[in-house]
């Protein structure tokens, strides 16, 4: 792998390689940081077992904390097989239990010894904090730091990272930052709940950075999620996979959100998905899965617009998507009456946007019309956004009894959009059956279930045959 004229050796991670560039260059040093639970060792294990597999390097692995036992056990949980690279002589895990004892420049001789015995190319020091708390003068740690860097990394050409447990990135710097080509800060937080794991890209030596803060998982191993608000999720013309719905409820389109969710869409209720404030993400692609799943399956649906979205764009968005003949019998799409544009027409429930209780005869009419001629329950969405826009919060708030007793008695599967700051998100919220928001962050989309509640799930698109959304849980 290189860049230029500068070797580079993959992060462990595709997503966090292009960040980089390729990844680090090769014969640098690296220094990981964050708070115990972050990650740490996994990115390291993560780091050294893909480069074993993918590109024939040799790794060396020092832990001052952790038995071999363990490690091995830990990391094959995690889908990393460190035994099988043991065997075949690529991996060696040096655990130094009795650091103690044997004092800092032995296990430096023993460091330094593995490293031309194995031929390794990457050096990983699990933690640099054990080695410190043993010295006795803080300068040690210095001398011992700057040994590494001038006689591991710059004239053996062994690939290093250094693993600092603290707390803050505000911390003062330690010599072995001052020291280091990159720093890599692992943290941790939560999001209404849910646990959001993030790397922050402190310093890169020789490297630009477009993006500085990266959402991660630890699900089977360490794995970034690629940052797409600017480039936006992959486009596909290609149909999505068919979702199959059950006895008592719609699919929602997307498999994993059906299975982490449980029961999507019963018959009779309201749901809501709640976009964030900033969230870039067009709202007619977070719904276009759920209903060309709906009108492929012979389903009928009626749709009142999120805001900014005119019965064109969600037509235009739809097309590629759904069979024509489903598209012209059994999709109809609410625009105002000034708006609407030919292609359209025949397909537009008009509304006047004066009264919100004429206006929405006419939409609970067109439902009627669709549940009579096909005699199964009606998939509607209403973007309430729209509604408070145009009528006003205590006009919606009038009709939204009359709106919900006909989803419940007419059995009918209803998805409300709404964004976080509009004013009846509140009373929206209460009344769903499933709530999920979309957010964004570290520059990728996730759902997030509220109720029921879910880990943050990130949104990806996978085209193959088919077009598929796929969700992964932070772990
Ligand atoms: N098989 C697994 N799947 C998902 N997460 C895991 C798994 N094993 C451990 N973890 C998570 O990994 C975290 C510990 O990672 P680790 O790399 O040991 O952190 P650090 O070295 O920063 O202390 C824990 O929070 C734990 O929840
Ligand atoms: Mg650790």
């Amino acid at each position: 792998m290189s860049v230029g004229d500068v070797n580079r050796i993959s992060t462990g991670s595709v997503e966090l390689d292009s960040v980089l560039g390729g990844g680090f260059p090769a014969g640098s040093l690296i220094v990981v940081t964050g708070p115990p639970g972050t990650g740490k060792t996994i990115f390291a294990a993560n780091w050294i077992y893909n480069n074993i597999k993918k590109f024939g390097e040799k790794g060396l692995y020092v832990n001052f904390v952790e038995g071999h036992k363990s490690f091995i056990e830990n990391m094959r949980s995690l889908g990393l097989d460190f035994e099988e690279l043991e065997r075949t002589g690529k991996f060696r895990f040096l655990e130094s239990v009795t650091l103690k004892e044997s004092g800092i420049p032995a296990i430096f001789e023993q460091i330094l010894s593995e490293i031309v015995n194995t031929k390794a190319s990457m050096l990983v020091i699990d933690s640099f904090s054990a080695i410190s708390q043993v010295m006795e003068k803080p300068y040690e740690a210095r001398i011992f730091a700057h040994t590494i860097l001038s006689k591991i990394v710059r004239d053996m050409g062994c690939t290093t990272m250094l693993i600092i447990e603290k707390a803050g990135v505000e911390e003062n710097y330690e010599v072995t930052e001052f020291l280091s080509d990159f720093i890599i800060n692992l943290s941790k937080t939560e999001v209404s709940g849910a646990l959001l794991r993030y790397l922050r890209i402190l310093k890169a030596r020789g490297t630009e950075i477009r993006q500085q803060r990266l959402a991660f998982t630890l699900k089977d191993g360490f794995n970034v999620f690629k940052p797409v608000s600017i480039s936006g999720l992959p486009e596909s013309t290609k149909k999505f996979k068919i979702v199959p719905h059950g006895n008592y409820y719609y699919s929602s389109g997307i498999q994993d959100l059906d299975r982490i969710v449980g029961i999507m869409f019963s018959k009779g209720c309201y749901n809501l998905l709640e976009i964030e404030r900033d969230v870039t993400l067009p709202p007619e692609r977070l719904f276009r899965v759920t209903v060309s799943n709906v009108l492929n399956q012979g389903g009928c649906v009626v749709i009142l617009p999120p805001q900014g979205l005119s019965a064109l764009t969600v037509w235009n968005s739809l097309e590629p998507f759904v069979y024509k003949d489903a598209l012209n019998r059994n999709l109809k799409i609410v625009d105002f009456k000034a708006t609407v544009v030919e292609k359209v027409e025949p397909h537009a429930i008009l509304f006047e946007g004066k009264s919100l209780r004429e206006d929405m005869l006419c939409f609970w009419n067109a439902i009627t019309d669709f549940r009579i001629k096909h005699n199964r329950p009606v998939f509607t969405i209403v973007g309430f956004d729209t509604l408070e826009y145009v009528y006003g919060k205590e006009e919606v708030l009038k009709i939204l009894g009359a709106d919900l007793s006909r989803v419940r008695n007419f059995g009918d599967i209803r998805l409300n959009i709404i964004r976080s700051e509009c004013n009846i998100v509140e009373s929206l919220r209460s009344l769903a059956s499933v709530h999920l928001i979309v957010r964004e962050l570290c520059g990728a989309f996730f759902l997030q279930g509220i109720k029921p509640k879910t880990p943050l799930l990130n949104i990806d698109v996978h085209i193959d045959e088919e077009t598929e959304i796929r969700l992964t849980p932070v772990l």
